[in-house]
């Protein structure tokens, strides 16, 4: 998978994959992340990316013009399943999205500033919108990277047997259950017995068991789903 992010701050993208589970990913070679600096498709002296809004109002929008030229060269290069925007009017980020992107070949995710980019930029290269939640952030960086996160660790042989992505929360509509690891006794605080009987369909049961109970106390809303 390649994932090509365009942004005005691109320092504040690298070091994230500089490290963990996105670095092992990028030198295992099951993804490509590559930067592209807004600024470096700009024409003028100034590397302006960003003018007022037509109409007057507060807040910079980011022009269509260097969006276009960067956009436009990746795609002659090769072709992208998905341009996402990182916005938070976009659809809510969840393990659902997450899945589907994971199983992309090329996307591109662009990052907003400012007030956002000309609304010509979402109607004529934009495929999803995608927001990381109810907030706002002073720029699409940080979405993205939560974004790129959720969806490699998903690509197969991102995570080795041990911390498969299977059987994360959300991946079944439910949150996942509580897990204990040695000691079984810690001050007293002892893991439930079930979990050390060597019994493997009672500790089963008794995962999908807290499972739903969590999910009924903490999410109802995903039972409704
Ligand atoms: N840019 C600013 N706020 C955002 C959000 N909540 N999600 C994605 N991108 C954003």
């Amino acid at each position: 998978m390649r994932i090509d992010i365009i942004t005005v701050v691109p320092d504040l993208l690298k070091s994230p994959f500089e490290a963990s589970i996105m670095k092992r990913s990028i030198e295992k070679g099951l993804v490509d992340v590559q930067l592209h600096n807004l600024r470096d498709y700009t024409t003028d002296n100034y590397k302006q990316v960003d003018d007022y809004q037509f109409g007057g109002g507060a807040g910079m929008v980011m022009m269509v013009e260097p969006i276009d030229k960067c956009i436009s060269k990746l795609k002659a290069e090769r072709t992208y399943d998905e341009v996402i925007y990182m916005t938070p009017d976009g659809d809510t980020l969840n393990q659902g999205i997450a899945n589907q992107l994971s199983l992309k070949g090329n996307i591109i995710i662009l990052c907003g500033h400012y007030k956002g980019v000309d609304q010509r930029v979402r109607e004529h290269f934009i495929t999803k919108e995608i927001s990381i939640g109810d907030y706002v952030l002073s720029g699409g960086e940080l979405g993205a990277l939560i974004l790129c996160d959720s969806i490699i660790r998903l690509i197969p042989g991102v995570l080795g047997n041990e911390t498969s992505a299977l059987t994360d929360s959300f991946q079944d509509d439910l949150l996942a259950p509580p897990i204990y690891t040695r000691p079984a006794d810690y001050k007293g605080w002892k893991v439930p017995e079930v979990l050390t009987s060597g019994n493997f369909p009672k500790i089963e049961a008794w995962r999908e068991e807290q499972a739903y109970q969590r999910t009924k106390e903490r999410r109802p809303d995903l039972l409704d789903d």
